[in-house]
């Protein structure tokens, strides 16, 4: 690949994005980087304040579904390189509000589709030397189940994964080769959405590569997710909406390692490919969140454990998925990535980084925010 690229990063203010940006733009001094983003409520250039100046970075505010904004962008910007994470990303918004999720998702991804294409077709020598790199979820997979082998009791130890040791709380994994099977509007969307992207590389022949990665945690992610909006409250003695049972298993990858892995994969994936990215790291709800509290105790002085008493079981999310469990193998022995931080380490520092940046997540938290929160919380 050429040494200079111009690339732009679509959602590169919010959660993923913003690291994704921040790895680019370090690594990279040749390149020209642009961060495209809309900034909905998820979006923040704050995330970025370390960054904003530096002479290889550019943000542009666009909306994903401007086909026309952006069609001039590639040809003003003489784009080779899309790296798209913009996205509604959160499922219990997806349960209120589907049609959003369907626009920006479905559509906002056909729109950088057709605009690429039209662009990188009208170019002397068409598609070579260019990516469009799509990131997805492993929540389009549907739901895995909790089976266990016989007589063993879940979590235990497996050895389905190239990582020496990890706990499953099932035999099954989502592999790059399970059927989808999404069940949320979310995940429902991001699974057109990926269709989309490999039609175009079937239909058109554009260097497509789509990647599937498991849930992330770690600096910058807005706080209606588990993890950061946890760590709020417990700060602020306010209670944990803890959905159903705390039963419901997730994979839990640290951000810095999902960047790093969209830096490999845009580098050296092959095209027309898909990727699984995940860390071998199932939790239960209730355990992580046991996890977060003490974490959270310790590092504010208080008793470990104290704050226990603020987790309130509240009414089930509607079609909540049961498990989600990447098998990572592919890219872990194609690729030579992996994950970089043990869950403990990861944890800690995201901990601390929410508790040392109070005055990101307080500006998040005011306003209009808040009365969200209290409407989207309303009888919970
Ligand atoms: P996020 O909600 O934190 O950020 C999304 C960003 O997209 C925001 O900056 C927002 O302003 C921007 N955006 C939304 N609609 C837009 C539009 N119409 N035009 C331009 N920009 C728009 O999301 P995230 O958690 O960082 O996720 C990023 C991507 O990674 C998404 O595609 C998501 O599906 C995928 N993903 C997320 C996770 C996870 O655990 N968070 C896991 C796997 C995959
Ligand atoms: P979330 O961070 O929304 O990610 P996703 O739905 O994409 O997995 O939720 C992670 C898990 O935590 C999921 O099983 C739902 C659960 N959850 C709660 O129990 N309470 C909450 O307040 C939130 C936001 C999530």
């Amino acid at each position: 690949m050429a040494s200079k690229r111009n690339i732009v990063i679509t959602g590169g203010a919010g959660f993923i994005g913003s690291h994704v940006v921040r790895l680019f733009v370090n690594k990279y001094p040749d390149y020209n980087i642009i961060n495209l983003d809309k900034l909905t409520y998820a979006g923040n250039l704050a995330n970025l304040k370390d960054i904003e100046g530096r002479t290889n970075y550019k943000f542009v505010k666009m909306d994903i579904c401007d086909f026309d904004a952006f069609y001039q962008l590639m040809q003003d910007e003489k784009i080779d390189g899309v790296i798209h994470l913009a996205a509604e990303s959160h499922v219990d918004r997806s349960i209120k509000d589907p049609f959003t999720f369907a626009k920006t998702n479905v559509m906002g991804t056909l729109s950088l589709l057709q605009a690429a294409k039209l662009y990188w077709e009208s170019l002397p020598e068409k598609y070579e030397g260019k990516r469009f790199y799509h990131i997805s979820t492993d929540e389009v997979y549907g739901a895995l189940s909790m089976t266990h082998p016989e007589g063993i009791e879940p979590p235990f130890s497996t050895t389905a994964s190239s990582s020496e040791h990890h706990l499953a709380y099932g035999e099954d994994f989502f592999y790059e080769t399970t059927k989808y099977n999404p069940h949320s509007p979310y995940s429902a969307s991001k699974a057109g959405s990926d269709h989309f992207v490999r039609a175009f590389h079937d239909t058109y022949g554009m260097p497509t590569i789509v990647t599937n990665c498991s849930n992330n945690y770690g600096p910058y992610q807005f706080p209606e997710k588990l993890i950061p909006l946890f760590i709020n409250n417990i700060r602020h003695r306010k209670p944990l909406p803890v959905y159903g049972k705390g039963e419901n298993v997730r994979d839990w990858l640290f951000v810095e390692d999902h960047a790093r892995a969209i830096d490999v994969i845009f580098h050296n994936g092959k095209v027309a490919e898909t990727y699984n990215i995940g860390g071998f790291n199932e939790w239960k709800n209730i355990d992580i969140i046991k996890v977060v509290i003490k974490t959270v105790d310790r590092l504010l002085g208080r008793r470990e454990g104290e704050d226990m008493d603020l987790i309130t079981y509240v009414t089930d999310r509607l079609g909540h998925d049961a498990r989600y469990a990447i098998d990572s193998t592919k890219l872990q022995r194609e690729l030579g990535w992996e994950p970089s931080l043990q869950f403990e380490e990861g944890i800690e520092k995201t901990v601390k980084w929410y508790l040392d940046n109070q005055e990101w997540m307080d500006n998040i938290t005011s306003g209009d925010y808040e009365k969200y929160y209290e409407e989207m919380y309303k009888g919970k």
